[in-house]
């Protein structure tokens, strides 16, 4: 691979430090890394393989001479700042929402629609780190016997909300065990010992809420779980749903999946599949009831799997749980495998 030069636009954040992390890891092909982000950051140093690279604030000038830029400080800045890299030559790796269901815009998981990314016109988008870690186990089940539908319930870690997010939450939790008041900045509820549906912005029906693409009654992250799922499988028919939770769990998100099949499978054929699975790995040891947590995620590349099991409730359908390191394969690690691809 020829050597590029990166920009990272977000490097102080929650996604950028792992962006960082990665590329040092999987040894990508740097000619040069740009490090960007707010006024507030600019002239602070970030020490990589063994430099101190000093931090820029993001401009629209920011790009030239820039190869790839890998974009993660939400979706207004994505917005105003990724046309002018583009402009400058540069292919951006997006990891916002903002242009997720531009149709002209690839919504690319590379263990599942790889093909993709060849369509891109100067942006790939990353996918909603929720989304990617359903996709991941259920992609191999969908080729091996058709999906009729499917409904998740995730339990989000504070690592979906950013760097400050996970800072409050660790002091609300030692503030809330000590008996003493805490005052919250980002997170719009008591997080600590306490748990609450995502607090993305939610359709009630009102003309105020008119800007919000999730139908009646579902909150912006659940709808992204369905409306990128039908994007990245080409499939706008599947039917797909969502309860998505907040819980006080520091990193790494867990997902309850339920799956009607189209072909009549078994618990044994399921796990055989999964157990192939790029990307993927089951973790489970069902004689200690032992099964996979945020905690064994943490940090690491697979999306675990396991406790797949028939629902008693209905024909041909499972549940499993998933637990996967979003900041990781919900968004870092699945940009830089697109620039690899790229
Ligand atoms: N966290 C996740 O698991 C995850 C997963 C998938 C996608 N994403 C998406 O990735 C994006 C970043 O998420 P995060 O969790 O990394 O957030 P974060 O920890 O809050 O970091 C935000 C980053 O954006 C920078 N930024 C803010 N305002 C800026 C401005 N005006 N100009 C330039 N840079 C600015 C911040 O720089 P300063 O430090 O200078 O303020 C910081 O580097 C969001 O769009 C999020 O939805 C996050």
């Amino acid at each position: 691979m020829a050597e590029k030069n990166v920009a990272i636009v977000g490097a102080t954040g929650a996604v950028g430090q792992e962006l960082l992390s990665i590329l040092a890891e999987r040894k990508f092909p740097l000619k040069s890394l740009r490090l960007l982000a707010s006024a507030r950051s600019a002239g602070k140093k970030i020490r990589f393989e063994g430099e101190d690279l000093v931090i820029e604030e993001l401009r629209h000038d920011s790009f030239s001479g820039v190869d790839l830029v890998l974009s993660s400080a939400g979706g207004s800045i994505s917005k105003e700042f990724m046309p002018s890299a583009v402009k400058a030559g540069a292919v951006v790796v997006d990891n916002t929402s903002y242009f997720r269901m531009n149709p002209e815009v690839p919504l690319v998981v590379p263990e599942v629609n790889p093909q993709d990314i060849k369509k891109h016109k100067g942006i790939i988008a990353n996918p909603n780190c929720s989304t990617i870690i359903m996709l991941l186990p259920l992609f191999p089940i969908y080729k091996a016997f058709g999906v009729e539908r499917i409904h998740a319930t995730t339990y989000q870690a504070a690592s979906g909300a950013g760097a400050l997010a996970m800072e409050e939450l660790r002091l609300e939790s030692i503030a809330l065990a000590e008996g003493k008041p805490f005052q919250r900045s980002v997170i719009p509820f008591q997080y600590a010992f306490n748990l609450f549906p995502h607090n993305a912005p939610y359709n009630d029906g009102s003309e105020a809420k008119a800007a919000v693409h999730a139908p009646l009654g579902y909150c912006e992250e659940e709808w992204k779980m369905v409306a990128e799922t039908h994007k990245i499988f080409g499939d706008e028919k599947l039917p797909v749903n969502a309860t998505c939770v907040r819980v006080p769990v520091l990193r790494a998100h867990s997902e309850a999946l339920n799956i009607r099949l189209s072909k009549k499978a078994s618990v044994e054929e399921i796990y055989e599949v999964l157990l192939g699975a790029p990307g993927v790995q089951v973790l489970e040891e069902p004689s200690k009831n032992r099964w996979a947590m945020p905690i064994d995620a943490s940090g690491k590349d697979p999306v675990l799997v396991g406790r797949v099991r028939t629902d008693l409730s209905q024909e041909n359908t499972f549940d499993m749980w998933v637990v996967g390191d979003q900041i990781r394969k919900g968004a870092a690690l699945n940009a830089i495998q697109i620039a690899e691809l790229l």
